[in-house]
């Protein structure tokens, strides 16, 4: 089947596609006049860019998928109770734009969701878009139909070990002192070809289902940061999943993706981490928490 034949066959991503080229334009040209950055929390950050093209995608996913729900991290909640919901983040990557660092995308995912779902229940994901207006590489995939960049075929690296994987990960920006994240951090570094912390979760999948990282993990994420990612890693011959090696949910605060070849070995690394065994002991909250009260109380 030749690529326009192939591409005839996905009812999806033309249109998301069209969007999010519009949608990266527009984030390109925001960078180019520069915008003011505002704080959502201690070193959230937001900008005009974040919402003005939310609202693009909020408006012209309407246009083309009228009865989809859209539920965007600027705060779009709309159609919700739809058979269809788009996870959008208009700018995944905002640290790295406010600052001028060219890594960044746009992200959106399509979720097919049963009509008696309960609220907390995932759908199953069948379209996935992301877009990086800065090397001009969108990434696409429906369900059953591969994944691609720019149009051709991609696939999760052959990489058989950690030990030769080269593997990326992203620390949040909220609640920074209560994530572990930064062990984990060490831990990999020193077991791998080296860990990549590039600010774009988004990115991040892509980059797994396409080969450039043998693997990505990190706590925390939302749905729009990981909903088009996921099945990008799944239709490029990847997989995606919890710490524990169980089911990926939108909503489970845990997101392992990788080549499908070392997850087992993730997976076992990150039981061995979590229990401390042969390793450095990681703090638990509670210690994290206690290790706080000592610093201000010896801060005062
Ligand atoms: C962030 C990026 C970053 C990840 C953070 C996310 P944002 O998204 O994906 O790589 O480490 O956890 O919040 O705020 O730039 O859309
Ligand atoms: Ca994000
Ligand atoms: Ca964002």
């Amino acid at each position: 089947m030749s690529a326009a034949e192939e591409s005839s066959q996905l009812q999806w991503v033309p249109a998301a596609s069209t969007i999010a080229l519009e949608a990266g334009a527009r984030l390109r040209e925001f960078l180019a006049q520069g915008v003011e950055t505002e704080y959502k929390g201690d070193v959230d950050l937001v900008t005009i860019a974040d919402r003005t093209v939310e609202k693009l995608i909020r408006g012209r996913l309407a246009e083309a998928f009228p009865e989809h729900g859209v539920y965007g991290e600027e705060g779009t909640r709309e159609r919700m109770a739809g058979e269809f919901r788009w996870y959008v983040d208009p700018l995944d990557g905002t640290t790295n734009f406010a600052h001028g660092f060219p890594h960044f995308c746009v992200s959106m995912g399509l979720e097919q969701r049963a009509h008696n779902a309960a609220p907390e229940d995932d759908g199953v994901l069948v379209a996935g878009v992301i877009y990086d207006p800065m090397r001009n590489e969108l990434f696409t995939a429906e369900r059953g139909c591969g994944a691609r960049l720019n149009g051709k075929p991609i696939h999760a690296s052959p990489i058989p070990e950690l030990g030769e994987s080269l593997i990326a990960t992203g620390f949040p920006s909220r609640k920074r002192h209560d994530s572990p994240n930064v062990h984990f951090y060490q831990e990999f570094t020193l077991r791998s070809h080296g860990v990549r912390r590039a600010g774009s979760a988004a990115l991040d999948l892509a980059y797994v289902a396409c080969g450039r990282l043998d693997a990505f993990w990190e706590f925390n994420l939302n749905p729009w940061d990981t909903a088009a990612g996921f099945l990008l890693v799944e239709e490029a011959g990847g997989r995606v999943s919890d710490f524990a090696g169980a089911k990926f949910q939108l909503n489970s605060k845990e997101t392992l993706a990788s080549n499908g070849l070392i997850h087992d070995e993730l997976v076992g690394f990150f039981r061995d981490l979590f229990a401390g065994r042969n390793l450095s002991p990681i703090p638990t909250p509670h210690e994290f928490a206690q290790r706080r009260a000592e610093r201000a109380a010896t801060a005062k």
